[in-house]
C-alpha cells in the first residue's frame, strides 16, 4: 500500500473523532453553488454529519426532507435555520416524500430503519460507516457495507457516498478556494451515480467513481485506502 499521497492530510496532523474520520485544515474552491436544484433530497439523521448535509445542500439550492430518531418536532430549530427549503418528517414519510434518500445514522440503526418497499427504485445513498470497535472497521467478511444495505433494501438503488469526509470539512470545503476535493460513487446502478454525482458537483466537490458497490465500497469504508483522506481528484485517482 502506498504510504500517501502529496498534498493529503496525515492522520497525525488532524483531528480524530469517534467515527475514525478526520478534520484539519483545508484547501480549495468555489463560491456558492450557481447551479442550483429542484431535487428535493432526504436525510435521514440529522447528527454532525446530516446536519451539515442539509445545510450545504440548502445552501446550494436543493430542498430537503429530514428525519431523525427523536421525531420531526425535534428538528424545529434545524428547520428555522434553513428556512423554507426544508421540512421535517418521520423517517418513512421523509423516504417516500425524496427524489433521493441519504442514509446519516450509525450503521447499526440501518437494517429495519424503513420498509424496503418506500426505497423500491429510489436512489439510496448509503452514506454511513460500519465499526468493530472505536476506529476499528467492523469484520464484515470481506463484504463491503453498502453491499449489505442492498440486501436489506432490495430493489432500491444503492449508491456508497459521501461516508469519507470528516462533517467539519464537509461544512467548509466545497466553498474553499482551490482544487476541488474528491467525494465518491460506487454501485452497480451508473445512472444512480451520476445522480449522485451530480449533487456532489453541486456542493462544489469533485465526483469520482470508484466502480461497483463490493469493489468500491471497500475502497471507500474504514479500513480501505480512500476513507478519511482529504484528496483531490487526481490524488483519489491515484488510490483507485
Ligand atoms: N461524523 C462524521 O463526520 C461522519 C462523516 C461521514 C459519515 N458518517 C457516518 O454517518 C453516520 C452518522 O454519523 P454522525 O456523526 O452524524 O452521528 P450522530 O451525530 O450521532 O447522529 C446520528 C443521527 O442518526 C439519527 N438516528 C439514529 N438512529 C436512527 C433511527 N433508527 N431512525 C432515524 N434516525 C436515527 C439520530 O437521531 P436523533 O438526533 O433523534 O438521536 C441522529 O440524528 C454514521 O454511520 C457515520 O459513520 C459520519
Amino acid at each position: 500500500m502506498r504510504t500517501g499521497v502529496p498534498g493529503e492530510l496525515h492522520p497525525d496532523q488532524v483531528g480524530l473523532d469517534r467515527h475514525g474520520l478526520t478534520y484539519g485544515p483545508m484547501s480549495g474552491s468555489a463560491g456558492p453553488s450557481d447551479r442550483g436544484a429542484s431535487m428535493r433530497t432526504g436525510v435521514i439523521g440529522t447528527g454532525r454529519i446530516g446536519s451539515t448535509l442539509a445545510r450545504i445542500l440548502v445552501a446550494a439550492g436543493h430542498e430537503v426532507v429530514l428525519a431523525n430518531a427523536t421525531g420531526p418536532r425535534s428538528l424545529a430549530p434545524l428547520l428555522a435555520e434553513l428556512g423554507p427549503a426544508a421540512t421535517a418528517a418521520r423517517p418513512v414519510e421523509a423516504a417516500g416524500r425524496a427524489d433521493l434518500l441519504v442514509l446519516m445514522v450509525p450503521y447499526a440503526s440501518v437494517r429495519g430503519l424503513l420498509p424496503p418497499h418506500v426505497v423500491q427504485d429510489k436512489v439510496l445513498v448509503d452514506a454511513t460507516n460500519a465499526f468493530g470497535g472505536p476506529g476499528t472497521p467492523a469484520d464484515l467478511g470481506g463484504r463491503a457495507s453498502s453491499e449489505l444495505v442492498a440486501e436489506w433494501y432490495p430493489g432500491a438503488r444503492v449508491v456508497k457516498s459521501l461516508n469519507t469526509m470528516h462533517y467539519e470539512t464537509l461544512a467548509v470545503a466545497g466553498k474553499a478556494g482551490g482544487e476541488r476535493l474528491a467525494h465518491y460513487t460506487a454501485g452497480d446502478d451508473p445512472k444512480a451515480k451520476e445522480i449522485v454525482a451530480g449533487i456532489i458537483t453541486d456542493l462544489g466537490f469533485a465526483a469520482v467513481d470508484t466502480g461497483p458497490l463490493h469493489s468500491g465500497g471497500i475502497l471507500q469504508q474504514p479500513g480501505g485506502p480512500l476513507f478519511n483522506r482529504s484528496l483531490t481528484e487526481a490524488q483519489a485517482l491515484a488510490w483507485i
